[in-house]
């Protein structure tokens, strides 16, 4: 079950405002491009911001993502239909014969256990053609995230058209490495609405993160820093072995 501020109707229509520019895109079309990527599925694609922009790049896209609620949002942004939309979980994604399937926004902490993450690659794997790629950051564990999240206590307003304004306040509620727990509450004031989201996050190292791909039949060909968060990140760019 996704978390609410991905699968809540009142939560997912306000999540890109709150998630604010999204500067960590323009490496993955660049990578698409480097990979001469024609069929692109989006693996975790929630509210379709990359789906989007790859569709009006040309190609061929698939958006996964189990929640319906992000599913609506991402729809409204392709008023043409040109992308395949599918409600569903990673572990179980359509025949696509992908060129390259992402994993934008750390969809990949969202897997919790080894056997949740297991089932994710194996799943992916299934949706890629032989030698098509892989391609997906994660936050690194030495960055220590959670400390910086807990330190910004402020909380955020935004005047959001058609909805109004409204309050987000985070907190982390539990680290208990390799888990961080973390909370926004939502504060609708148009009519008082408060609506929690919860969310558990699983940090993995880059040296598990590559045994996990090897194991669950992928090349790791490159790992990167994202260009726009130097040091927080990496992205793993690995290649369906068979
Ligand atoms: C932080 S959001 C990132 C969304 C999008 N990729 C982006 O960059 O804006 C994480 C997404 O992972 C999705 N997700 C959660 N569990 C999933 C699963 N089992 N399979 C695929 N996606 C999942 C959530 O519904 C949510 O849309």
């Amino acid at each position: 079950m996704p978390d609410a501020i991905f699968a809540h109707p009142r939560l997912a229509p306000v999540y890109d405002a709150f998630d604010g520019d999204r500067d960590d895109l323009a490496a993955y079309l660049g990578i698409a491009g480097e990979l001469g990527a024609e069929r692109v599925l989006d693996v975790g694609c929630g509210t379709g911001c990359l789906a989007v922009l790859l569709a009006e790049g040309g190609r061929t896209v698939m958006g996964a993502d189990p929640a319906r609620a992000s599913l609506a949002v991402a729809r409204a942004k392709d008023a043409r239909a040109r992308i395949t939309w599918v409600h569903g979980d990673a572990a179980a994604l359509p025949p696509f014969d992908a060129d390259l399937a992402v994993m934008t926004g750390n969809v990949a902490q969202v897997f919790l256990t080894d056997e949740d993450w297991a089932r994710t690659l194996r799943g992916i794997r299934a949706a890629l053609r032989p030698r098509g790629y892989l391609v997906f950051e994660t936050r690194r564990p030495e960055w220590r995230a959670w400390e910086k999240w807990a330190a910004e206590t402020e909380s955020v307003v935004l005047d959001i058209p058609g909805i109004g304004s409204v309050e987000q306040r985070s907190e982390v509620t539990d680290v208990s490495l390799p888990f961080v727990s973390i909370r926004g509450t939502y504060t609708f004031r148009a009519d008082g609405a408060v609506i929690v989201s919860d969310s558990t996050l699983r940090f993995r190292g880059r040296g598990e993160v590559e045994s996990s791909l090897d194991a669950q039949g992928y090349r790791v060909l490159d790992v990167r820093e994202a260009p726009d968060r130097p040091g927080r990140e990496l992205v793993f760019i690995a290649e369906r072995a068979t």
